[in-house]
């Protein structure tokens, strides 16, 4: 029955199981639990949808852990929840031997490691990327995608003159107030040569360099750059917005690439864009990491099951399927060199680059608290009730009485 055991968990039990992420944008999610039920009719797996605000996803399985409910049983959970979840054993410690750990790029790895035990599995990863019209850069004379914000900007003047971009709007993230805002703003910083917290996880986030970041997003929001409905945008929001050939530029994740893409009609911008690394004040930016990793709930049972369907949704021969599938952001350094898949999916080369490049969000237990403060903080400046100065001040106040458990 036993399926080996770390840190004192013992994986026992086979039957049936939950896996439980939030919605399934792409279908992948139902393709790859149809496969492991086709393969373990005895030990089938049920897909548990939550919302698609990680906010929400994150309430949700909180809970499941306080009642120590056997509801759910594997967690995808967004990278940044590794060290809040390990550190209050909602997750169980898991068999570093049992997953090939050596054959992803390391920062995703270090993403569901806690105090040197392995707690969450990768089994997707995300970074940013600056998608681009190239047909519109092109039209307008200019020959390669921005690196700097300044570059962006007058980009986007040449472009707006065109005809053909009458009425459009020049860039879009992600600033709604929610986890895509915390994921935006850290960016902003990260490229302005700042940081939110040291690499001791002390916060730093009162400095010039961050306040050129946020006030490249405030200035941008003033001047028309990005257009004032972008505050209320998540992915699919922004999404939309530049399928539908409003934005020039946009900040995105790999997911958007195939679905911009498509074909049959629901894209107006399929054949007419391309990706680069997000750029930054004085050059190339950095992203946030994103992704998500499997876990396993500690009051869960039929661990022995949930252990193997761990290996199986996280190894490469899942994400090589996927891929064919809807693409994704693959754990595998391997899948990133594949000549077949880069020709297929040509995001694959800059999305690598972006990975090894991208600043982690806070690594801090208490991340619930620290991801609200930064919401709340950059959108008081993005929405003009505060200064950029103030916003920032009052942020690592915040950020250092949560630091001091105050
Ligand atoms: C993506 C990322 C995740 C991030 C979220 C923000 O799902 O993978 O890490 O927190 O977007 O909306």
């Amino acid at each position: 029955m036993s399926s080996g055991s770390a840190g004192g968990t013992s994986f026992e039990g086979r039957g049936p199981i939950t896996y439980v992420a939030g919605a399934d944008n792409t279908g992948t999610v139902r393709a790859v639990l149809d496969r492991w039920n086709r393969l373990h009719p005895k030990e089938k797996v049920t897909f548990v949808e939550l919302p698609t605000d990680p906010d929400a996803q994150r309430q949700q399985m909180i809970q499941n852990a306080a009642t120590r409910s056997d509801a759910f049983t594997v967690l995808s959970l967004d990278v940044v929840w590794n060290s809040e979840f390990a550190a209050h054993r909602w997750v169980d410690r898991l068999p570093e031997d049992r997953f090939p750990l050596g054959d992803m790029l390391k920062p995703i790895v270090t993403t569901g490691m806690y105090r040197g035990g392995l707690y969450s599995v990768p089994a997707s990863s995300d970074g940013g990327l600056l998608y681009y019209r190239t047909d519109l850069l092109k039209r307008a004379g200019i020959a390669r995608p921005p690196v700097t914000w300044a570059e962006l900007k007058a980009d986007c003047a040449r472009v707006r003159k065109l005809p053909a971009a009458r009425g459009m709007a020049c860039y879009a993230g992600q600033f709604h107030k929610y986890e895509g805002l915390t994921v935006n703003f850290a960016e902003a910083v990260d490229s302005a040569g700042g940081a939110v917290t040291d690499a001791q996880g002390r916060p730093q986030v009162n400095s010039p360099e961050a306040k050129a970041g946020l006030d490249f997003l405030v200035g941008s929001l003033k001047d028309g750059t990005v257009p004032q409905e972008a505050v209320t945008y998540q992915e699919e929001d922004a999404r939309r917005a530049f399928q539908s050939g409003k934005l020039v530029f946009e900040r995105q994740w790999p997911y958007m690439y195939p679905l911009a893409a498509r074909k049959d009609g629901s894209s107006k911008v399929a054949g007419r864009f391309a990706v680069a690394p997000l750029p930054g004040l004085h050059g190339p930016g950095a992203s946030s990491l994103g992704g998500h990793n499997l876990a396993l709930s500690a009051s869960a049972k039929n661990k022995a099951t949930a252990l193997d369907f761990i290996r199986f949704y996280t190894s490469q021969a899942t994400q090589r399927f996927t891929l064919a599938y809807a693409p994704a952001a693959p754990t595998y350094e391997a899948l990133y060199q594949d000549p077949r898949l880069v020709r297929k999916y040509p995001y694959l080369p800059v999305l690598k680059r972006s990975i090894l490049h991208a600043v982690p969000r806070p690594r801090v237990f208490g991340y619930g608290d620290v991801t609200a403060a930064i919401q709340r903080e950059a959108f008081a400046a993005l929405t003009g009730e505060k200064s950029s100065a103030s916003a920032l001040r009052d942020l690592q106040r915040d950020l250092r009485r949560q630091a001091a458990g105050k």
